[in-house]
């Protein structure tokens, strides 16, 4: 039940709901062979979307997207500064800026999330699409983690998601029409050394959408709100600067917002990039521990974190892993707003 007073359903007739497990299952296996690039996409056209920590990034490069699709854009984040460099990229692409609300929100703080949402309602309207985007990274083994960052990284990574969907999904159910993305990791799959917190909040995620989706059937308003999780390898946006990806390969922010637009708009309820990472998430966790470490070993998951610095400037004796340092640190503003954020909740 997304809300007590909604009418929800019951328990339907056995018989039937089996032959509909065999249909839909044979549907998927046929699905599974046509790439989404070839799907029917929906129009977004003059459809209101709002995108979190679209100052940097992939929710950035989201944004420019949805503006390029006709779509009216509206951006959270805390860093104002990166917002008005996504407004400066929309300018030069001579995209209509008209399209783009700029909002700048603590996502830590639910109270100016509840705020600023009534804000956003009565300028523009209900949102077709939310997508709950900013994100937060510690990168410190576990006993090294301050408690304010443990905090910090639920906060902006997990709990942000609850205040925003609590205020913006009742005009969705009243309307019968929506759709919530949230921006998880492949990190929210399996453990990883130095993310313990990071993993933690993104498992998190993983947990809220299955159980919202189960929430949205009951009410019978699956097919009408659409969720869609996505879950992305380590991207050079900066956020992960000086990880070393292991066997795999850093991806590049254009590719995965590629696969990302992709799945919103065929209304995929999971997108993993790559996609050949699902059927390694499903395997790899499931091996006996002993087994496992080994496999973590080899794929170099005991290094991935060892030179994590972040939007932080490196320090001489670091390793750069053959990823350029301005890859890395492409967004100078990001670096001030993490400093911003790190001082506000020291
Ligand atoms: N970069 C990766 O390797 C990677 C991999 C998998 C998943 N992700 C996820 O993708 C999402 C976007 O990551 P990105 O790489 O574009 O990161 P990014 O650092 O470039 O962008 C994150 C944005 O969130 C904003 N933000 C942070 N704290 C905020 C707060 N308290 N209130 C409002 N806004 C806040 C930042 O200002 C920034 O603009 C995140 O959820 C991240 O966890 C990233
Ligand atoms: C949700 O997905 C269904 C099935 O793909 C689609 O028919 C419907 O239009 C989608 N709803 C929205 C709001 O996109």
């Amino acid at each position: 039940m997304v809300q007590k007073q909604i009418s929800t359903r019951t328990t339907g007739n056995r018989f039937k709901n089996a032959i509909l497990i065999i249909y839909y299952l044979l549907e998927s296996f046929v699905k599974m062979f046509i790439p989404l690039s070839m799907m029917k996409k929906k129009n977004v056209e003059n459809q209101n979307i709002l995108i979190t920590g679209g100052g940097s990034g992939i929710g950035q490069s989201m944004a420019l997207r949805f503006l390029r699709l006709g779509a009216k854009v509206i951006v959270w984040d805390v860093n104002q500064e990166g917002m008005e460099t996504t407004k400066k990229m929309a300018e030069e692409e001579k995209l209509n800026v008209k399209n783009l609300h700029l909002y700048k929100v603590d996502l830590c703080d639910s109270t100016a999330i509840y705020k600023v949402a009534e804000l956003v309602k009565q300028q523009l309207g209900p949102l077709d699409i939310l997508i709950n985007n900013a994100g937060v990274v510690s990168g410190q083994n576990f006993l090294d983690i301050p408690d304010g960052k443990i905090d910090l990284t639920f906060k902006v990574n997990c709990l942000a998601h609850f205040y925003t969907i609590k205020a913006f999904l009742p005009d969705m159910i009243k309307r019968r029409s929506g759709h919530i993305v949230t921006v998880a990791s492949v990190a929210g799959r399996i453990g990883v050394c130095g993310l313990s917190d990071y993993c933690a909040s993104k498992f998190a995620n993983i947990g809220m959408d299955l159980s919202l989706r189960m929430e949205l059937a009951k009410a019978n308003l699956d097919g009408h709100i659409n969720t869609t999780i996505v879950q992305p390898y380590f991207i050079t946006t900066g956020m992960f600067g000086g990880v070393d990806p292991g066997i795999f390969e850093f991806l590049k922010p254009e590719f995965v917002v590629d696969k990302i637009m992709q799945a919103i708009l065929t209304n995929s309820v999971q997108v993993v990039v790559p996609n050949y990472f699902d059927w390694v998430l499903c395997f790899v966790p499931s091996l006996p521990h002993n087994c496992l470490s080994i496999v973590y070993d080899f794929i170099g998951g005991f290094e991935f974190m060892a030179n994590f610095h972040g939007r932080n400037l490196p320090s001489k004796t670091m390793k750069t892993n053959g990823v350029k340092d301005e890859e890395i640190n492409n967004n100078m503003a990001n670096m001030i707003n993490q400093n911003v954020v790190d001082n506000n909740h020291k």
